[in-house]
């Protein structure tokens, strides 16, 4: 039985947490927000749809296996290993530079506490080189102990996507890497033995950072292929879906998914980490650029279908970066409707998974959720498939003209039988030969 203090309780610590208590271990977490603090030690969880996560914190809070507390140096001072999951934020108004100041408190707090042979492990994505250089000199400072003599520190991704949290913690390799030898086997012998899983030592904690940073620029890149190739398939008359399917096809082949941009956390922030600090990012910018702007794209596909979006109103439907998570972080929503704000148009956002008031903290407009509250729209679009708008029949919209499908994800049928146009990413209005046998 290791005591394990994990340090940041939100979408991510709070899962790793409660998944080492239903394991036996005794876990306290820790985090500065006094309500999430309260109801962990009630039992419940402050964060919906993370499936098993609900039932492990009940358990292990009746077992005494698991508790939350504000006093994160309390908590490291009666941990073994302490696992830090304090979001490391970026700010878009300043060039994407990171923010470091809640991670930092927290390394602070952590080395107040801190007592000779603990194991700290990083899972926050963090800029290479920040580990060792910038993050474990905190902890030397508040603690008077030196980070590979008398504690060791590691990094280690946290690579799962909201809403299976738990399933991915459990079946992706983990990839440890430690500021020198003993703390990446310390780390290695941890995650093996705490939760029976494949680790994936790596020789240095900035391999392991880098690995992070490599992963969410390559989707991002593999990303923005897709949406160029989508944007040639519209001009061609082709089906991009149909294009991708059939190339994929051939083992070598792993084009994703063209669509109205990339949002969430990982993906269209992290590769900032490498853009800002090395010389050599040319792909990594040019990604960017092209998965930020399918927002104008979208506008210009509206534009085609109306005429002018200036004086029109557009509902987009999904706020949420993607179908059934409830997050709106650096949403590809966000992105299309300045767009079309700055365009002339009135947009609406309907999404059943934020209150009015939640959606109002972004500066945009709250509708429905039923689509008979919906004021006249001239479009729709489509960011985040929500299984809630499955059900949806488009003639409830009224006024409506067109759809436009930003994941391709509809049945086109469904919008024509309703009298609606319909647009996708990657699918032009012109039509190539169909010889299908
Ligand atoms: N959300 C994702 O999909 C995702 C996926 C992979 C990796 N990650 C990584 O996980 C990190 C955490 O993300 P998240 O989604 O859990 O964030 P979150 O915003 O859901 O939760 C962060 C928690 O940290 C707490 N906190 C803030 N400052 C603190 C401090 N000084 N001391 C203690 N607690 C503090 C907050 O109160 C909050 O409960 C991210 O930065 C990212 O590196 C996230």
């Amino acid at each position: 039985m290791t005591r394990i203090c994990v340090v940041g309780l939100g979408k991510m610590g709070l899962p790793v947490a409660a998944l080492f208590a239903s394991r036996g271990h005794v876990v306290v977490g820790a985090d500065i927000n006094q309500r999430t603090v309260d109801l962990i030690n009630a039992g419940q969880s402050p964060i919906g749809n993370e499936p098993g996560v609900e039932e492990m914190i009940a358990t292990s809070v009746a077992a005494e296996r698991l508790r939350a507390t504000t006093d994160t140096a309390a908590a490291a001072a009666a941990a073994d290993v302490i696992i830090v999951l304090v979001p490391l934020l970026v700010d878009p108004q300043d060039a994407y530079m990171p923010t470091y100041g809640a991670l930092e408190s927290a390394l602070a707090a952590i080395g107040r506490g801190i007592r000779p042979g603990t194991l700290v492990i990083l899972e926050t994505t963090l800029p290479v080189g920040d580990t060792r250089k910038r993050m474990g000199p905190i902890i030397e400072q508040a603690s008077g102990l030196r980070m590979g003599q008398d504690f060791h520190l590691v990094f280690s991704p946290e690579r799962v996507q909201s809403n299976q949290v738990i399933k991915n913690l459990l079946h992706y390799p983990k990839v440890v890497g430690g500021i020198d030898a003993a703390s990446t086997a310390a780390a290695v012998q941890f995650y093996r033995e705490g939760l029976a899983i494949e680790v994936h030592p790596v020789a240095s904690a900035e391999t392991a950072e880098f690995s992070k940073i490599a992963e969410c620029v390559y989707r991002d890149v593999n990303i923005a292929l897709a949406n160029e190739l989508a944007m040639c398939a519209e001009e061609t008359g082709v089906d991009i879906s149909e294009v991708i399917r059939a190339a994929n096809s051939e083992p070598l082949s792993h084009i994703h998914q063209p669509g109205l941009g990339v949002g969430g956390h990982c993906i269209p922030v992290y590769p900032y980490f490498l853009i800002n600090r090395q010389s050599q990012t040319r792909l990594a910018q040019e990604a960017r650029l092209i998965n930020d702007g399918m927002a104008d794209h979208a506008v210009a596909v509206l534009r085609e279908e109306l005429g002018t979006v200036a004086g029109k109103t557009v509902v987009i439907l999904g706020l949420s970066y993607r179908a059934n998570v409830k997050e709106a972080t650096f949403s590809s929503t966000l992105l299309v409707a300045r767009a079309l704000q700055a365009a002339g148009a009135r947009v609406l956002i309907l999404d059943p998974l934020f209150t009015a008031t939640e959606i109002a903290q972004y500066e945009l407009e709250a509708t429905g959720p039923n689509p008979r509250e919906v004021p006249p729209v001239d479009a729709i679009v489509v960011q985040a498939m929500h299984e809630a708008f499955h059900a949806l029949d488009w003639r409830d919209f009224a006024g409506a003209r067109v759809v436009l499908d930003g994941r391709n994800t509809l049945d086109p049928a469904r919008v024509t039988a309703a009298g609606l146009r319909y647009r996708a990413i990657g699918r032009g209005t012109q039509s190539a030969p169909v010889n299908v046998p």
